[in-house]
């Protein structure tokens, strides 16, 4: 095996998804802790009053006094080179959520045990589903009240349409958790005393013919349930089928507390052991192999990471080969050689500037005003030119204007770059002029963020008027839109590529236009 296939072969790039509270920065925390990037995690504490305004990492951050404003950590952990990359769950939820899935190889879904799915994380779920990517779930906060097992394996499968296999299973809850049982191992993995803080857990593995051992240490109660439970799963339900984990139809589930660090090691375990290093990417249709050149592709664009200069940080996943940082290479879509600049890279606890790195890594580089999302970047040698990534349907729409007249250029290129770094859509209406811009979002505090950044960057202040629609639909059929029978909270709007697109009042609507208007075909998501 040669050098770059070695590096290839152990990066694993994935996503943590999740509900707010649902676990996912403790999780990523203790997940950090095995790779030895933090020495002693503390739980993470006191972070009530500001959580909502910023992401979770540069909550961490404020916390742990380190830097770790990013959009991805990198760490290793037996022998494996680790890309976690982040997807805020709270207020700032936004396009760049989703996108951020796009540069993953895998995804861990984060649930809590006793609220089961909830609405943020299904909608990752879908685009996740969408890539057809792994998606292990660990199962939350088990050392509290939680659901049933079976019910959570249940709703998994009833509303993703997805095989659960659990690779563990809970003893107990609450006050009474007693532990996992490992059905690979046929162990049970108990625990004798908590330390949330530090790396070693203190728990006792015992087999399930420890019949004695294990009646006493679980009660009669837990030990007869258990032994029930493991009856049931091992003579119902699914398969273990690795090819299907790979195609993301089946999730492997796993129970356990990220808070007491119980579970996790053996979930990160597993969780290397099942995914797969970085595969091939589509390049017009062609799959290009992970060890060719160097390319890349812009997954994300983050304005003012430093509040001092104005500057733009644009993150590319590398898909295939070896990035070096004096090359020169090719930026497909500006059809120009480029060098990156200052290309940095986050290793755990500090952000510094790279010399080298490989498929499934993930680079920032200084963005002059060159990239949009959805960029190539590729060796000069071997051209290549990856799909574009897709845009996903808004839920939240106002109107903006400008308050002063005089600012129509500075009004046009701030909506223009801010769009362009896709952190809004912008819309306008067919057939009149451009005064007014329908913004669209996927989270509401990116209208603040657009206000803000307009009068502070651009020098425009401007006046918004929410709008009531809630549904976007791209039309892909040949429909003249001038031609649809709409009801009055329908609306034909355009973006500004000129696809022509339907906002609606609301679910129902959809099916209605749809009903009214036989032929006309609508997508959830723009392919270009
Ligand atoms: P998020 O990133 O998904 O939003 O969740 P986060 O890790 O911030 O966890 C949300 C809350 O849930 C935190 O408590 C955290 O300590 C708690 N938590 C996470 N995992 C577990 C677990 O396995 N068991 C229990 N019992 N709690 C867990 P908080 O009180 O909201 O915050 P803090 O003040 O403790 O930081």
């Amino acid at each position: 095996m040669s050098d770059l296939q070695r590096e290839i072969q152990r990066r694993r790039t994935f996503a943590i998804i999740s509900h707010p509270d649902a676990g996912k920065t403790t999780l990523t925390e203790k997940l950090l802790l095995y790779g030895g990037a933090i020495q002693l995690a503390g739980s993470v504490k006191g972070k009530a009053a500001a959580r909502h305004a910023v992401s979770d990492w540069m909550e961490l951050e404020k916390q742990r006094g380190i830097s770790i404003t990013s959009s991805v950590l990198q760490f290793e952990y037996d022998g494996y080179c680790i890309n976690i990359l982040d997807t805020p769950g709270h207020q700032d939820f936004s396009e760049d959520t989703y996108r951020t899935l796009m540069a993953a190889d895998s995804a861990v879904m984060v649930i809590d045990a006793a609220k089961g799915i909830e609405p943020q994380t299904r909608k990752l779920f879908k685009v996740c589903a969408m890539r057809h990517i792994p998606i292990f779930t660990f199962i939350n906060k088990l050392d509290r009240e939680a659901r049933s097992p079976y019910d959570l394996m249940e709703e998994l499968e009833k509303e993703f349409g997805i095989g659960t296999y659990p690779m563990n299973w809970p003893i107990g809850c609450g006050v009474d958790f007693k532990g996992v049982y490992d059905r690979e191992k046929n162990e049970v993995l108990a625990y004798t005393q908590f330390h949330a803080g530090s790396k070693a857990i203190h728990a006792t593995e015992l087999s399930l013919e420890d019949e004695t051992e294990l009646r006493d240490m679980l009660g009669e109660r837990l030990y007869s349930t258990l032994r029930d439970d493991v009856e049931l799963l091992d003579g119902a339900g699914y398969e273990f089928d690795r090819e299907l984990v790979q195609s993301g139809d089946l999730s492997p589930v796993f129970f356990g507390s990220a808070l007491m660090n119980f579970g996790v090691e053996q979930f990160l375990q597993s969780f290397l052991a099942l995914t797969t290093p970085p595969m091939p990417r589509l390049s017009e249709g062609t799959p290009v192999d992970t060890e060719e050149p160097f390319s890349a592709f812009v997954f994300k664009i983050q304005a003012n990471m430093n509040k001092a200069h104005r500057d733009r940080i644009a993150f590319m996943r590398i898909c295939s080969g070896r990035f070096e940082r004096n090359e020169e290479y090719f930026h497909v879509q500006g059809d120009k050689p480029i060098r990156l600049a200052q290309p940095q890279q986050m290793m755990a606890e500090e952000r510094q500037i790279i010399d080298e790195a490989y498929a499934g890594d993930i680079i920032g580089v200084f963005d002059p005003g060159i990239y949009s999302i959805g960029d190539t970047i590729c060796s000069k040698d071997r051209r290549v030119c990856y799909e574009g990534i897709p845009t996903f349907a808004p839920e939240h729409f106002a109107a903006f204007e400008r308050k002063d007249t005089m600012k129509r250029k500075q009004f046009e290129t701030g909506i223009r770059q801010i769009a362009q770094e896709g952190a809004i859509q912008i819309f306008h209406e067919p057939n009149t002029g451009l005064e007014e811009v329908i913004v669209g979002v996927v989270g509401v505090l990116q209208f603040d963020v657009l206000e803000y950044r307009l009068q502070n960057e651009y020098s425009t202040a401007v006046r918004r008027r929410g709008l009531p629609y809630e549904n976007i639909r791209w039309i892909v059929s040949d429909t003249d839109p001038s031609s649809l029978q709409l009801t009055r909270d329908t609306k034909w709007v355009q973006d500004f590529k000129g696809n022509d697109l339907l906002l609606f009042g609301g679910e129902w609507n959809i099916a209605y236009t749809l009903k009214q208007n036989p032929g006309l075909e609508l997508a959830e998501f723009s392919r270009n």
